[in-house]
């Protein structure tokens, strides 16, 4: 059975069974700031799960578009993607355990729907614990339907509770169904949740009837909610006898092509092929969603930087540029053209984004590249046969390396990394920055807004600039940002002129037209001082302060955040120059 006829069954049995279909939501939840992503088809009903009434009733189906990013570093095994299609039925305070588990109970094995060996079904209940009891009622109910005892297994919280997917929400105990590959067990121990390949999660009903709240406690709910979900491609993978989901037709037109632009084939490149593959559709849909977004360093633009810059570097390995990577999420946007219309209607956003950005990180890979050989070649960079989190840290914040980049290439050395203490330097590098910019640019750029990065870069600029038109007496007086605009002040004693500014603006847009790096390095300030940077030098004599250099135009202390590169910024204009005090002048400035 295809995917297509798959959604089109699930719907159509829901359908029968009084459900409302409703469409799949966005991948970016509109109204919820604890999630970057849809990771269930339960997110846009969560209202409803905590007694909401819905417009379309109390029975709904859908077929939800989903990200988890949490499973990016399991990527390339048989069974996770990062995007993915949820199949779903959720009853809104309707029915409960009872018809639950007997409608998909129905739909599994009954010969006009999916047809399933009910001997090839394993199922799992909840354990119980101080918060919930042990959920015997579904272990009945499971056994009266045919299920024998010895295929029915009981879990803990960690594998059979479901939710909530942010800090608080809905949540509750589930019921888990496998079915069994026909696969030998792997170990005394094989049993449903086992990665071998044996067992396949096809399903998990949760019965909703708890809260989460924010001091952790488990709440009754108003009512009593049912809340499923069925992977797509797993299902299909099942139906379909294949061992994997990148065995199905809709990984196994985008694994060829990329076979085919490779000249290499699937069998000797599986891992780095199935990574591409996953990672390009994750990207694709991402920027392709009605809310889709462009990479940036922000939330769900940096998720997405992250997928494409791996993606860049795994097609490396395979021969592969930006180019074809275009036609690779071409054939993605292809398989899902009828489902999801919306890739195609803004394809023209998805080529533009992934071309921009795969070109950037390939011109920066090959310089973090020789940057991590050398890293990895000093013997103190690694302790017992780990990279320190700093240097981790250090070819992020450098070279734009994501943390699974830096571990993957570790890897391939025998070398692990140290993602804890990369967490702690990017969390340690986040409060200097903000606390340095709290001081230097009050209330600017602690929101770290792309825009707000972009206007700080260009502020960058604008202070040399100025020194070129007016005279080295240009000092900064003063900065503000705000994703809008920039506000500079800085010391000179006349009103600028129109000459002066256009002038000004000619060279900024000149430099920022030279698409030039912007490189970060740690000195003194004596050290800095003597390459010539500006900026303010009041750090103590021999502490350690940031220098920024913008290709070969501008140096300047800084505590960042920036850009990598001034092609992205836009067109810079000033938009108004006054006096701010005696002898020191306020210039405000957009970027377009
Ligand atoms: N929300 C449940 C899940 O994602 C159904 O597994």
């Amino acid at each position: 059975m295809l995917a297509n006829e798959l959604r089109e069954k699930y719907l159509s049995f829901f359908k029968l069974k009084d459900h409302v279909i409703i469409q799949s939501a966005s991948l970016i939840p509109e109204n919820d700031p604890s999630v970057l992503f849809t990771t269930a088809g339960m997110h846009p009903l969560v209202p409803f799960l905590l007694g909401e009434k819905h417009p379309a009733g109390k029975r709904i189906t859908s077929c939800q578009k989903c990200i988890r990013t949490g499973d990016i570093a399991d990527v390339g095994d048989l069974m996770h993607g990062t995007f993915f299609e949820m199949l779903g039925n959720w009853s809104l305070g309707d029915y409960f355990k009872k018809e639950s588990i007997a409608l998909s109970y129905e739909f599994l094995t009954s010969s006009n729907w999916l047809d399933i060996d009910i001997n090839r079904i394993s199922i799992t209940v909840f354990a119980g614990d101080a918060d919930a009891p042990r959920d015997e009622t579904s272990a009945n109910l499971w056994k009266k339907l045919g299920i024998p005892e010895n295929r029915i297994y009981y879990y803990p919280k960690k594998d059979n509770w479901w939710g909530p997917p942010g800090e608080t929400g809905p949540c509750g105990p589930d019921t888990e169904i496998f079915f069994d590959a026909g696969l030998p067990e792997c170990s005394s121990e094989c049993r449903p949740g086992c990665s071998c390949g044996k067992y396949f999660e096809i399903w998990n009903n949760v019965f909703m009837e708890y809260k989460k709240t924010s001091t952790g406690k488990y709440e009754p709910l108003l009512q009593k909610n049912v809340d499923t979900g069925m992977g797509v491609e797993r299902t299909i993978a099942m139906l379909q006898g294949k061992r994997s989901i990148y065995d199905t037709e809709l990984f196994l037109p985008v694994i060829g092509k990329i076979s085919e632009l490779s000249n290499k084939s699937y069998s000797d490149y599986i891992k780095p092929m199935r990574i591409v593959a996953d990672h390009l559709k994750a990207a694709t849909f991402i920027m392709g969603d009605p809310l889709g977004v462009a990479p940036s360093n922000l939330d769900q633009g940096y998720v997405l930087r992250r997928l494409i810059r791996i993606s860049v570097r795994q097609a490396r390995n395979l021969n592969l540029c930006h180019d074809n990577l275009i036609s690779i999420s071409r054939t993605i946007a292809g398989i899902y053209g009828d489902v999801y219309p919306e890739l195609m209607n803004n394809w023209n956003f998805i080529e533009k984004n992934l071309t921009e950005e795969s070109i950037q990180f390939e011109l920066t890979l090959e310089k973090g590249l020789k940057e991590f050989e050398k890293i990895i070649s000093n013997p103190e960079s690694i302790c017992d046969g780990i990279l320190s989190g700093q240097l981790v840290f250090k070819l992020h914040d450098t070279f734009g390396f994501p943390p699974e980049l830096t571990t993957e290439l570790a890897a391939e050395k025998g070398i692990k990394t140290d993602i804890e203490g990369y967490r702690e330097a990017f969390r340690k590098h986040q409060e200097i920055s903000r606390s340095g910019s709290d001081i230097r640019f009050k209330g600017g750029l602690a929101d770290c807004e792309e825009n707000t990065i972009k206007l700080h870069t260009v502020t960058h600029l604008l202070h040399k600039a100025l020194r070129i038109v007016l005279g080295n007496h240009v000092m900064q007086k003063g900065s503000n940002i705000t994703p809008q605009r920039l506000r500079f002040d800085f010391s000179h004693p006349d009103k600028l002129t129109d000459d002066q500014i256009r002038k000004v603006e000619e060279i900024i847009n000149k430099q920022i037209e030279r698409n030039m790096d912007i490189e970060i390095s740690e000195m003194t300030v004596e050290e800095a001082k003597n390459k010539g940077a500006i900026g303010l030098f009041e750090g103590k004599y021999g502490e350690k302060v940031k220098v920024y250099k913008i290709g070969d135009f501008s140096i300047e202390i800084c505590g960042g955040p920036h850009v990598m590169n001034t092609g992205k910024l836009g067109k810079f204009k000033i938009i108004k120059e006054e006096s701010s005090s005696k002898g020191v002048r306020r210039i405000k400035a957009i970027l377009e």
